[in-house]
Formats: structure tokens, sequence, C-alpha cells
């Protein structure tokens, strides 16, 4: 782990509220894992103070893809940023996901930039040669469903705007009453509501799998213990996101 400066690429807009921020570093771009996070210094100076984090969703050669959506003044910084302007960032951070065994079937569902991780998790199966890839990706709309690097993507909307008409997770469990017969690996990450019915789903069909947790972050290295997850496992109370996470077993953790 290490800080370094990186040069922006370039800002690209994928949606209205939403921004691809592609920045250039040959050590984060071989170093990072699907499901890494790094923690971005937004500007110079002491505001915002805190460095925010993202996970890394993709990379190409040297450059490495962040995907955030505008909901604050840090991100309203970094959605501005221009060709030739750098940003100050640590990492990489956190545990990755793992691979699947061979033959499987690899599940990823994603509830709006719950998609972040997702694209590079794609590249790294593909990589294993773990083809049997099958996408569910859920949003409130279409403003929010972000496909970008993504493959055999099943859509769902809460507004009926694009695809199946209801949560990604009742979208999941149609798929899944259809398709029984292969072995099925699940990675997650989305808003906890979504992660909470697709963890109590996943009981139900005896299905396993990993899921990448967000929740607000201070120093992102575990050092301010500020980012607890109870954990299910009665020997250990809580585990800290930043550190232990945010990638985790996901029948291993309590979701709130
Ligand atoms: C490990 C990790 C990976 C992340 N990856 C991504 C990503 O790839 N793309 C992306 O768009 N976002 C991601 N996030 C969330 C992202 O860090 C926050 O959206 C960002 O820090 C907000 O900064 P801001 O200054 O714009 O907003 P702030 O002014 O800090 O906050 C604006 C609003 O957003 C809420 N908020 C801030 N941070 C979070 C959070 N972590 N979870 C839920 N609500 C929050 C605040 O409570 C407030 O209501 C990730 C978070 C974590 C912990
Ligand atoms: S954010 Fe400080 S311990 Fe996790």
């Amino acid at each position: 782990m290490k800080i370094e400066i990186l040069p922006v690429v370039q800002c690209e807009q994928l949606k209205p509220t939403v921004y691809a921020l592609h920045l250039r570093s040959a050590y984060f771009s071989g170093l990072i894992k699907p499901g890494q996070f790094i923690n971005i210094k937004v500007q110079d100076g002491v505001y915002p103070l805190l460095r925010r984090p993202f996970s890394v969703a993709f990379k190409k050669r040297d450059i490495i893809t962040i995907i955030f959506d505008v909901v604050g003044e840090g991100t309203r910084i970094l959605s501005e940023k221009n060709p030739g302007d750098t940003v100050d960032v640590l990492g990489p951070l956190g545990r990755s996901f793992k691979m699947p065994e061979p033959d499987t079937t690899a599940i990823l569902v994603a509830g709006g930039l719950g998609m972040a991780p997702m694209p590079i998790l794609t590249q790294f199966l593909m990589e294993q040669k773990i083809y049997g890839i099958e996408t569910f990706l859920g949003a409130r709309s279409e403003n929010y469903l972000i496909d970008y690097n993504l493959t055999n993507i099943h859509y769902a909307t809460d507004d009926n705007s694009k695809g199946f008409h209801g949560t990604v997770v009742s979208l999941l469990e149609q798929w899944l009453s259809e398709n029984t017969d292969r072995e099925m690996y699940v990675y997650a990450c989305g808003p906890n509501p979504m992660l909470r019915a697709l963890q109590s789903m996943l009981c139900k069909y005896s299905l396993s799998g990993q899921v990448s947790l967000e929740c607000i972050m201070a120093c992102g290295v575990g050092i301010c213990q500020g980012c607890p997850v109870e954990s299910a496992n009665s020997q250990t109370k809580y585990r800290l996101v930043c550190k232990d996470g945010p990638v985790f077993d996901i029948h291993s953790v309590v979701i709130q």
C-alpha cells in the first residue's frame, strides 16, 4: 500500500450524475484485485478533510477506473476533474473477491452503484477461464443502470424503465427457480436492504458467495475503528469493513 499522485486521463460522464474517472498508474493497475478500493484525497488543501473510498471498477494497461455517483462535495469535486489534473490516492486497500472453483457459474448481483467492483471482477473471472457469468443489475431507474464493461446482463428497475419490473433479488430468484442444474457462486454489492434480502434468499437456495460492503469510513486502514460490521460468528463480535473487508463471506456478517 502506498500514496501516489495520479494524473487524470479522462473524466467521462456515463449518466446524468454518474462518472467514470480514469487515472494513470502502473503501480495500482499492476497490484489491484477485484473488490479492493482506493482512498482519494479529492483536492489539495484541508477541505474536504477525509479521503473518499472508491472501488476500482476496471483496469486496462496502466489505467485504473473508478465509477461514482455525485452525492456530496467530494464526488462533485471529482466529477469536475480534467485531463492533466492530479489526485492523491492511497491504496490498494482491503480484501479482494476470491475466485470460484473451475466450471462454476459466477452470479454477479449489483444494486445501483454497487455495480462498481463488477467490471474488474468480470475481467479476473475471464482471465481464470470462468466464462459462465450471469450479471443481475438492478437500480431505481434506467438512469442508474450502469452496465460499463459487464457481460450477460439481466436488468431490473424499480420504476419499470428497463428490464424486469421489481428488485434485482426478485429477478435473481425467478432465474434461480428455472436454473438449478449447475454449481453457482454469488458475488454481490449494493445497498444494505438489497443485500439483506439476498442473504436470506441465498440461504433458501443453499448458495454461498461473497459480498462487498460499503459504509462511511474515516481512516480506511484499520486505525480509527470507525467502520465496524457485526459478525455472524459468535467468536468475533465485530469486524472492520476497511481492513477485514470490504469483501466478506456473505453468510459471515450481520447486515444492518
Ligand atoms: C469500500 C468502499 C467503496 C466504495 N466504492 C464506491 C464506488 O465505487 N462508487 C461510488 O459512487 N461510491 C463508492 N463508495 C461510496 C463513496 O465513498 C461515497 O459516496 C463518497 O465518499 C461520498 O463523498 P462525498 O464527499 O461526495 O459525499 P459526502 O458529503 O461525504 O456525503 C454525502 C451523502 O452521502 C452519504 N455517504 C457518504 N459516504 C457514504 C457511504 N460510504 N455509504 C453510504 N452513504 C454514504 C452521506 O451520509 C451523505 O448523506 C464506496 C464506499 C466504500 C466504503
Ligand atoms: S475506517 Fe478507520 S478503521 Fe475502518
